[in-house]
């Protein structure tokens, strides 16, 4: 058996019999009026973060979520989209897929404004996604992606960016580690399943997501999630797991390169015109978003009308950065 056909039948085992905790949600499930909740759905929430950021969303997205899991966020996808098979929901095991099913049922009934037919449940792996290229505006993945291994992240990334029309967004929520883990860990499959064991860095996934094609990547959180620790997994030192939540552009690179905004932020308060890297005008006393690159320009050139902050990893700003 493979690590995919052992992640199926973890899934499996959990559509059957919810179980609260599989993976630590780091974020509160947020109030939207209105919308209600089926108890099992918030019990059978087994992501580790959000891609539901309200500012962003409007009626008119059309949506693919890929691991639809108990439903949680594909609900919470449809109070916005409420337009029949707005929300495209993809899951691999069947049981899950009833479940969901099961679950929006209940949803239906204590949700006035809400209809069955908003979110199309469909049987699907996230290898080879059975939707059309360049049909959705929105994407999103929570807790599926770093369970696979590295060719088949390189997969599933080119997946989401195939299906996604030119400027979509894709929302990702994920665990990430902070120190590499080692290969006797990575290869259990079953903690991989877990979301625990699988995992990259936050750098080497970033790379991952600008070689699959996107320009533009937005840090929207990042979070401790758990600790693999010595004694429980035979490791020689305890690491630290965080959850990071992000958006990633389909849009092109600049010719330098993919911009990642990490919420560092330029303050000038010289009194010439000062320009970036670029040639672009930073504005004059006016706290300024930079992404990565701009920042580290401005950190080299150690300028004494400069500041610029570290990354807070907390940042929304839709492309109202530097680039
Ligand atoms: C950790 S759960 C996350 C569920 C949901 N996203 C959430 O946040 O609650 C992973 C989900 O991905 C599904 N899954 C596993 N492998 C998959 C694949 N190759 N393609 C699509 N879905 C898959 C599982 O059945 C499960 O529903």
């Amino acid at each position: 058996m493979g690590y995919l056909d052992t992640t199926n039948e973890l899934y499996k085992e959990a559509a059957l019999i919810p179980q609260d905790g599989l993976c630590c949600v780091t974020s509160k499930s947020r109030f939207l009026p209105g919308l209600t909740i089926p108890a099992v759905m918030q019990e059978m929430n087994y992501g580790c973060g959000t891609t539901v950021h309200f500012g962003d969303l409007s009626h008119e997205e059309t949506i693919l979520y890929v691991g639809v899991g108990g439903g949680l966020e594909a609900l919470q996808f449809a109070y916005f989209t409420r337009r029949p098979k707005s929300v495209i929901a993809v899951d691999k095991v069947p049981e899950m897929l009833d479940k969901a099913r099961q679950n929006l049922e209940l949803a239906t009934k204590m949700n006035a404004w809400f209809r069955p037919d908003f979110i199309y449940l469909i049987n699907g792996d996230a290898l080879s996604l059975p939707v059309e290229t360049e049909s959705v505006t929105v994407a999103a993945q929570n807790c599926l992606f770093n369970i696979f291994e590295q060719d088949d992240l390189t997969k599933a990334l080119a997946e989401m960016h195939r299906v996604l029309k030119p400027g979509g967004r894709f929302y990702i929520s994920d665990p990430i580690t902070t120190k590499p883990i080692p290969e006797q860990l990575r290869k259990d499959e079953r903690l991989r399943a877990m979301c625990l064991s699988g995992v990259s860095t936050y750098q080497e996934y970033l790379n991952k997501i600008v070689s699959a094609g996107f320009g533009t990547i937005e840090i929207q959180a990042r979070r401790p999630f758990r600790v693999l620790d010595k004694d429980r997994y035979g490791l020689s030192e305890n690491i630290l797991l965080e959850s990071i939540d992000l958006v990633a552009y389909k849009n092109p690179a600049l010719a330098s390169g993919a911009r990642i905004f990490a919420g560092e932020t330029l303050i000038y308060f010289g009194k010439e015109r000062l320009r970036d890297e670029d040639g672009r005008i930073i504005p004059r006393d006016i706290p300024h978003p930079v992404c990565q690159k701009t920042a580290d320009y401005f950190r080299k050139l150690n300028r004494c009308d400069v500041v610029v902050t570290a990354p807070t990893y907390h940042y929304n700003g839709i492309n109202n950065g530097c680039c």
